[in-house]
């Protein structure tokens, strides 16, 4: 089997192609041959060094998603499940097959039991492309806030493919979805997209006589949009100083602020807003419904594929990379010119 291997921290050139002997499945687990593989900013942190407590030291494979076409089961399990179309559960464990850790291959072996039959909705590139943008957004909003129908929910950087995510699991969950997007070309590619389902979107950046981009009031715009109530919460991967005031500013009473990424540039954060209105700051990681056990992660991901059944969810993927443009595709997702979700298809 092809892999990419990690044997140094570094950019993009620290991805190298490897083959590797293909395993065979133990009595309770099956190969998959990988169609998809999702790309996820963690995936850049561990490459550059940045995420150990997920990759350990070099050499590791990268990758924490993946999905695509059982090829061969242990002695344990149904020989019926061969052929069968797989999404891998969020739990995938980081050593999927030893020492070598991540999804980026053509084939890994996983327990049959983690191995969840994908929807026909669902075609075989965009199998490994679910939870990180999906599971996040649904157990951060529906299993964690336990958002109520009506409330309303701002999501900055919407075009991203957890914020694409997010609009949908709103509106499924009865609520308004306000995305945040850093240009009036994003916004205008965001609206052109079918699978986007925001209510509004703001734009939160201007380029001043330099060209220098610089971030416009847009709680303000988000107070007016509301007539004056505000924002019930917030789902942030930015989580900037600038941004994390602007949504104090724009909660409304008894509102609250989920953040879950750290893309944006850590800063001061004028909190004082929140005594008066009672509002609570949040960490949220998808590991804490992976944690809380299969009781919570199961169901949540059986909703999830539910409504991609149903073409309620849809997801949108950006552009498909081969494996070997592994390097091209790490550029392209640093560079944050994307709208959706980047998938590498082996
Ligand atoms: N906590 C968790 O469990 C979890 C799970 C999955 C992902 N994440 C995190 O969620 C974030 C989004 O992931 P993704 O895969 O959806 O990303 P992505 O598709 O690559 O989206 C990145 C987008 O974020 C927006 N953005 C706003 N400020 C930014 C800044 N300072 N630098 C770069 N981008 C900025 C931009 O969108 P606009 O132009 O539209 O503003 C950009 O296009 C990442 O930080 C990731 O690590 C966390």
């Amino acid at each position: 089997m092809r892999t990419i291997i990690v044997n140094h921290f570094g950019g993009p050139e620290a991805l190298e192609q490897a083959e590797l002997p293909t395993p065979e499945p133990g009595p309770t687990q099956v190969r998959v041959r990988i169609t998809s593989i999702g790309l996820n900013h963690a995936d850049l942190m561990g490459r550059a060094g940045r995420y150990k407590a997920s990759t350990g030291e070099p050499p590791f494979v990268p990758g924490i998603e993946s999905g695509g076409v059982i090829e061969a089961v242990g002695a344990g399990v149904d020989d019926s499940r061969i052929g069968e179309r797989i999404i891998l559960g969020p739990n995938v464990p980081r050593a999927i097959d030893g020492a070598h850790g991540g999804t980026y291959r053509t084939h890994l072996i996983a327990e049959a039991s983690i191995a969840l039959p994908a929807p026909d909705a669902l075609p075989n590139e965009q199998l490994g492309a679910v939870w990180l943008a999906y599971l996040t957004a649904w157990g951060c909003l529906a299993w964690k806030d336990k958002l109520q129908a009506g409330q309303v929910v701002g999501i900055p950087a919407a075009s991203s493919s957890v914020g694409l995510a997010a609009a949908q699991v709103v509106k499924a969950l009865g609520g308004t979805a306000i995305g945040m997007t850093s240009s009036p070309a994003k916004a205008d590619a965001i609206h052109a997209l079918v699978t986007a389902r925001f209510d509004h979107l703001v734009i939160t950046h201007d380029r001043d006589a330099d060209g220098n981009r610089v971030m416009r009031p847009w709680h303000r715009e988000l107070k007016t949009i509301t007539e004056g109530r505000g924002v019930d919460v917030f789902f942030d991967p930015v989580a900037s100083g600038e941004y994390l005031s602007a949504e104090v500013r724009a909660l409304a009473r008894g509102g609250r602020i989920y953040t879950y990424g750290l893309l944006g540039e850590p800063g001061v954060v004028d909190l004082s807003p929140m005594i008066i209105k009672r509002v609570s700051l949040h960490g949220w990681v998808l590991d804490e419904i992976v944690s809380a056990g299969e009781e919570a992660w199961r169901p949540a991901c059986e909703a999830i594929l539910a409504r991609f059944s149903d073409s309620t969810f849809k997801q949108h993927i950006a552009r498909a990379y081969a494996l070997g443009d592994v390097q091209q595709a790490h550029e392209d997702m640093q560079r944050g010119e994307h709208i959706g979700k980047l998938v590498l298809v082996p």
